[in-house]
Parts: structure tokens; C-alpha cells; sequence
């Protein structure tokens, strides 16, 4: 019988980040942070709260210091105890703990399909997950949008993209997904008939884009090896899952909560506010510095 237990996930970590120029000039852009904690961690505890045990970060030789944040910092935690910061070394400790973390390097950044190749030998013969980090989603009431993604994996036991609505005006942006008419959607599984990566408004099959969570069966990697290079001149997954398609089932899921585009600068502003907003420390300040900002602009 086919395995559908997902325990492995790729988080792609490799790209220059040049929508934060000047800030990701030496620092990752994973390693920025909403309110306190960089985006890469908040990607990581969704994995690692989807049950995922093992994870492999693709990254570049700029990306050190991601290593260091999901290491033990000895020297910091007896500090933070001699001081008698017990909630801080904790917290500091927990981070260390979070999952199994690998690294691996992209060696020319060639696209997130390339990206996702370099996890072949990691992944082996069994279904994985893949996060992007550009998406961050929270779902305070229900389970993560991974741990969505991995039950409806495990009742298709086929690939699986995430994907919800998004305006028109901002399918060029994305990977969109082409229901297919033969199978009716059953819900928030939905077969698929084709995906285009970035296409133009009048092009596009549909307005519900794949938001940076995917499950994968390991099929995946032989058409990655001989894909061409696609939009933007990379080697897209998109392009890939699509061949994949032509011989297996592939589905979209609806999956529940916020989304947050926090690779862009308007996504990472709103996130940061929600965030502060959403923490018992801040939630007054920000709350009593919102209310008085709107009342100078009315
Ligand atoms: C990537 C994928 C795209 C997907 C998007 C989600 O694009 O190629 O299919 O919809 O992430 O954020 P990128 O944002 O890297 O251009």
C-alpha cells in the first residue's frame, strides 16, 4: 500500500530577496522579523505543529546566520539563566528543539523547481511537503494549512497543491490552478485539470492560486530533472506539477486561514500589525497608536 504519512518537508530558503534591498543585502530575508520572530520560524513551528519531523532548508551561502537561529546557543541560554531570564532561555532552548532541521545548497539560483530538485536525495521514495517561506498563514482556530493539506493527502493519497482566492488583478503573481470539469469539487478537494505559473489576467483558468503549500509525491523529481525553464526564465514547479498531471492526479485544496504575502513589503506591514495586535504586550500600544494615527489622517 502507498504511504500516505507525511514526515518529511522542504522549506526552499535560497532566493536573493530582492524585494527588501537594502535590508537582505546581508541578511536573509527569512531571518526578518514580524514583531520578534523571523518569517522562517513561524514556517517551521507550522511544520513542525503538522507533524512533520525532519525538515531540509534549501539555502545559499548567505544564509548562515538561519543556521544559527535553529542551533543551541549555549553561551546565550547560561547568560539568560545567570540573569535569571528563565522564560527567554526557554524560549531560546525551544527553538533548538523545534524539529530536525537539514541543510542543503541551491549552487545558482536557478528557481523554485531547481530548489525543490536539491531535496531529491533527502526526500528518497516517499510523499513530502513543501512551505514557502514568502507565505506565512495563521489559523488560531482550526489546524495548521499544512496539517490540511496532509489529512487530504491522506484520504487521495495524489499531490496535492494549497490554494485560495485571490483578486484578479493578481493572478501574474502566481501559480493558478485549472479546476477539472469532470470532477465536480467535493468540498475543498478539488481534482485538477491544468496549473499555469504567472499567467495574464486574460489567461488565467481561474482566480484560486497556490499559496506556497504543497504536498508532493516523489514522481515529482523526474519531470524536475529534465524541466526546461519557464516563466521568468526558471525552472518552475508549477511546470512540472503540470507534466506530473498528465499521468497522475494532482488536486487543490481550500485550505482555511490568513495568508499573509509577507515577501512583499505592503504583506509584511499588514502582518506585523496583525501580529502586534494579536500579542498581549502590544496589543494596547498598537491598538491605542492605530486609533490616534487614523484620527490625524481623517
Ligand atoms: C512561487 C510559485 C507560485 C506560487 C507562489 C506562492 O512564486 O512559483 O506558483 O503561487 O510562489 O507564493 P514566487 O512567489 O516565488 O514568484
Amino acid at each position: 500500500m502507498k504511504k500516505t504519512q507525511i514526515k518529511k518537508a522542504v522549506i526552499p530558503a535560497a532566493g536573493l530577496g530582492t524585494r527588501f534591498l537594502p535590508a537582505t543585502k546581508a541578511l536573509p530575508k527569512e531571518m526578518l522579523p514580524i514583531v520578534d520572530i523571523p518569517t522562517i520560524q513561524y514556517i517551521v513551528e507550522e511544520a513542525s505543529e503538522s507533524g512533520i519531523e525532519e525538515i531540509l532548508i534549501i539555502t545559499n551561502a548567505n544564509k548562515h546566520c538561519m543556521e544559527n537561529h535553529f542551533d543551541k546557543n549555549y553561551e546565550l541560554e547560561a547568560r539568560l539563566y545567570e540573569s535569571n531570564k528563565l522564560a527567554e532561555a526557554e524560549m531560546i532552548d525551544a527553538i533548538a528543539h523545534m524539529a530536525n532541521i537539514y541543510y542543503v545548497r541551491q549552487k545558482e539560483p536557478k528557481g523554485l523547481g531547481h530548489a525543490i530538485l536539491c531535496a531529491k536525495s533527502f526526500i528518497g521514495n516517499e510523499p513530502f511537503a513543501v512551505l514557502l517561506g514568502d507565505d506565512v498563514v495563521i489559523n488560531k482556530k482550526g489546524k495548521p494549512a499544512l496539517k490540511q493539506l496532509m489529512n487530504a493527502y491522506e484520504e487521495v493519497a495524489s499531490s496535492i497543491v494549497g490554494v485560495q482566492e485571490i483578486d484578479l488583478s493578481q493572478v501574474h503573481k502566481y501559480g493558478i490552478v485549472a479546476p477539472s470539469k469532470d470532477y465536480p469539487s467535493e468540498g475543498k478537494l478539488t481534482k485538477l485539470f491544468d496549473m499555469i505559473e504567472k499567467p495574464d489576467q486574460h489567461h488565467a483558468p481561474s482566480n484560486l492560486a497556490v499559496l506556497g503549500r504543497y504536498i508532493l509525491d516523489p514522481e515529482i523529481f523526474s519531470f524536475l530533472e529534465d524541466q526546461e525553464a519557464g516563466a521568468g526564465g526558471e525552472i518552475q514547479l508549477t511546470d512540472a506539477i503540470r507534466r506530473l498531471m498528465i499521468k497522475h492526479s494532482v488536486y487543490s485544496y481550500h485550505f482555511d486561514g490568513i495568508r499573509y504575502d509577507v515577501g512583499d513589503k505592503f504583506g509584511f506591514i499588514k502582518a506585523t500589525i496583525d501580529f502586534a495586535l494579536d500579542r498581549k504586550d502590544l496589543h494596547d500600544k498598537v491598538t491605542t497608536y492605530l486609533k490616534e494615527l487614523a484620527q490625524s489622517m481623517s
